[in-house]
């Protein structure tokens, strides 16, 4: 827990990047250099405005301002205080989100043809990973969440079965947390996959403030994960693609990674950015007793106040352990996307909605924060009035208990896919055919479909009643007319 090393590691307050370019700004610097904006003296006026404070700090490897790509000063030091605060051998700030870290963890960890172990409700960076690396997929179905009628995470018994089963296997990827919130036994799953000599890969993009302890979840760092990625900007307050990558393995090669670091982030990576993980990572070491406290208080006096409003209902994590951020409400009558539109109207943005759920994310406050949750509560107890007086019936809940086999592969491999022709046809005829196209029902990106699988009767069925309520698919345009592309 930080707060009981707080006192002993003052340093890991300090925050090189950003005050390096406060330094350099300062210096009222006269710019002949990239990018063209020349430290903002120089930009479109309409914009100017808003943009004009961020693009001080909007600069390039100066002198004294170092290099992502081979750091010696600041980002380095940066870069050291963020291992030493999560316990890594090695940590990486990232310009380009998890899914650089994703891509370059998984391209660093396996070989062309390697079987990998896979937990199925993965991001879209995994597969394209895999896909990259000519792997050998094994897909590992997570736990259904019948309450919540989402993906939860795998269980040990799962990870036993697959590594008996695929003794070749070279890695395991797991997803802690869900994209809910949603825990499960990571130290005894690593420990297993440890036993057989695999790295355990896990994409924590929604956990990178589980290092503040206490209330939280263990962070897999924390619990001897080899490789961690971690979306800084989605619940630390950073800037957006701002993250973290960590290692940490005896099995995976340290070089190897940095050199796909290399090759996959940019040679101009942004200075706002790095510099705003420089201040998320001090603003996280400072977490302290209190600031927990004062937080567990705050978000529980709102779950509390949410849940009595009438035909809400908050969800209760599973195994009565989750992350305290997530809040994950019902609501009688209406699908989560009926109540996302309806607090949009209202000016209210909500992470997520699914068929049956809304999912809001709350900041990592610290004591004495304030934050307008009785606004957000003003405006649901206002919708559900309406609702339940005006509306009787109205949604009924969706049993989604799409189950893909237990453990499952790729008809045809990556490679083999490249070369064959696909083509278009109607949703309702594509049971039993090989889909060519990932589908990834959008918020929260997770595969419903893999290009290489043969699609099942549920696929469909989950697939449509996904479109029924609304939901957005990322990167398949013909599915909301109706289409789906087979090999
Ligand atoms: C589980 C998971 N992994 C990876 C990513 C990709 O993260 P980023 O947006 O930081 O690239 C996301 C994004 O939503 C995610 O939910």
């Amino acid at each position: 827990m930080i707060y009981t090393m707080v006192m002993m590691m003052k340093h890991w307050l300090t925050t090189p990047i950003f005050d390096k370019l406060v330094a350099h700004h300062n210096k009222k610097p006269i710019s002949f250099h990239v990018p063209g904006h020349k430290n903002g003296s120089f930009f479109a006026k309409k914009g100017a405005s808003f943009f004009n404070e961020i693009l001080k700090l909007d600069v390039t490897e100066l002198t004294g301002l170092d290099d992502l790509h081979s750091p010696e000063g600041v980002i380095l030091e940066s870069e050291k205080l963020l291992a030493e605060l999560y316990g890594a051998k090695r940590s990486f700030l990232l310009v380009n989100g998890s899914t650089v870290g994703n891509l370059a963890m998984i391209m660093a960890a396996i070989d062309e043809e390697d079987t990998v172990l896979v937990q199925r409700n993965c991001h879209k960076s995994i597969l394209h990973a895999l896909q990259l690396a000519n792997a050998n997929p094994v897909f590992l179905n997570p736990e259904y969440e019948r309450q919540w009628g989402v993906a939860g995470g795998l269980s040990v018994e799962i990870v036993e079965t697959a590594l008996k089963k695929y003794p070749n296997a070279k890695a395991l990827i797991v997803t802690y947390p869900n994209y809910y919130g949603i825990v499960f036994e990571l130290e005894r799953i690593i420990d297993l996959a440890h036993k057989h000599g695999i790295p355990v890969l896990v994409d924590e993009a929604h956990g990178a403030h589980f290092i503040a302890g206490g209330i939280f979840p263990d962070s897999a760092v924390s619990l001897g994960a080899d490789v961690v990625v971690q979306s800084a900007h989605k619940t630390l307050p950073a800037m957006t693609m701002g993250s973290f990558l960590h290692f940490n393995s005896e099995l995976v090669c340290l070089k190897q990674i940095e050199a796909y670091l290399h090759i996959f982030q940019s040679s101009s990576p942004s200075y706002p950015i790095m510099a705003s993980l420089d201040l998320a990572r001090s603003y996280i070491a400072s977490f302290d007793e209190q600031d927990i406290d004062y937080l567990f208080k705050q978000i529980s006096g709102f779950k509390d106040n949410l849940s009595k409003i009438p035909g809400i209902h908050v969800l209760a994590y599973p195994n009565g352990r989750g992350d305290l951020l997530k809040i994950t409400i019902q609501a009688k009558g209406l699908s989560g996307f009926e109540l996302q539109k309806k607090l949009e109207e209202r000016g209210v943005y909500a992470e997520l909605a699914d068929p049956n759920n809304l999912l809001f994310i709350t900041p990592l406050l610290k004591k004495g924060m304030d934050y307008p949750f009785h606004q957000l509560t003003a405006h649901l107890s206002a919708i559900m009035k309406t609702e339940l007086i005006g509306k009787a019936g109205g949604y009924k809940r969706k049993e989604l208990c799409f189950q893909p086999p237990a453990i499952s592969g790729l008809t045809f491999g990556f490679k083999e896919m490249k070369n064959l022709k696909r083509r278009k046809i109607p949703i309702e005829d594509a049971v039993g055919k090989i889909a060519a196209e990932m589908i990834v029902p959008y918020p929260p990106g997770i595969p419903l479909l893999f290009p290489g699988e043969i699609i099942s009767h549920d696929h469909i069925e989950q697939l449509q009643a996904l479109i029924l309520t609304g939901a957005k698919f990322q990167g398949s345009n013909d599915i909301l007319k109706g289409y789906i592309y087979i090999y």
